[in-house]
């Protein structure tokens, strides 16, 4: 199964990043968007797993999440990953505690080589999926335009206090993902 460990928002957070998705839906020929109930932060994808590998790594996020104190993370501005139109995907970034969030993904990535995952091969870069395969309609909406902003003065902080870890499935052609397990951070603040 194909599995990875990210952070969920909570509902009014989900709102702003769906609010942004509905901008965007206005500027583009076509493209794909995660549903709401799919919209997360990925602290480490660690790709197609034996489900017998569940538990132990079930054990090791236990003892990565007690390490970790609970943190403050806010909505950044958009980015994209790709070049040309349609773009590859279009993202959202992070901002607040980063540095909080960054000692937790180092830990969680170290709990997983440990248990024989590979790292990434990149660094880190926190962002959250608004959309894929982007045709947009007009040039100057291109993300590297820096036309679609997010109003930071009406994006709220919001606790990371649990983190997940996740299956993703593709169910009657749609993609699903399942919590197999919520951990939480452990040290108090
Ligand atoms: P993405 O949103 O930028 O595609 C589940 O696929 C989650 O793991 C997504 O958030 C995805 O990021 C992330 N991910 C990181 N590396 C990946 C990889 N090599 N293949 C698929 N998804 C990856």
């Amino acid at each position: 199964m194909r599995l990875f460990v990210g952070i969920h928002f909570p509902e009014d957070i989900v709102d702003q990043i769906t609010a942004l998705q509905g901008e965007l839906r206005r500027k583009i020929n076509g493209g794909r968007f995660p549903g709401r109930e799919n919209i997360h932060l990925t602290l480490q994808f660690l790709g197609e797993t034996s489900p017998r590998r569940i538990a132990a790594i079930t054990t090791a996020l236990t003892a990565a999440a007690r390490a970790h104190r609970s943190f403050t993370l806010s909505l950044g501005q958009p980015g994209y990953f790709g070049k040309g139109n349609p773009v590859r995907v279009v993202w959202l970034g992070i901002s607040g505690e980063l540095t909080a969030l960054r000692r937790l993904q180092g830990g969680v990535a170290s709990a997983m080589h440990a248990l024989g995952f590979k790292e990434a091969g990149r660094p880190y870069a926190p962002h959250i999926t608004l959309l894929r395969e982007a045709d947009f309609i007009h040039n100057e909406d291109l993300p590297w335009q820096g036309r679609i902003r997010i109003d930071t003065g009406k994006t709220a902080f919001f606790p990371v206090e649990t983190f997940s870890l996740i299956a993703s499935t593709v169910e009657n052609g749609r993609r699903i993902y399942r919590d197999l397990a919520t951990f939480e951070l452990g040290l108090p603040k």
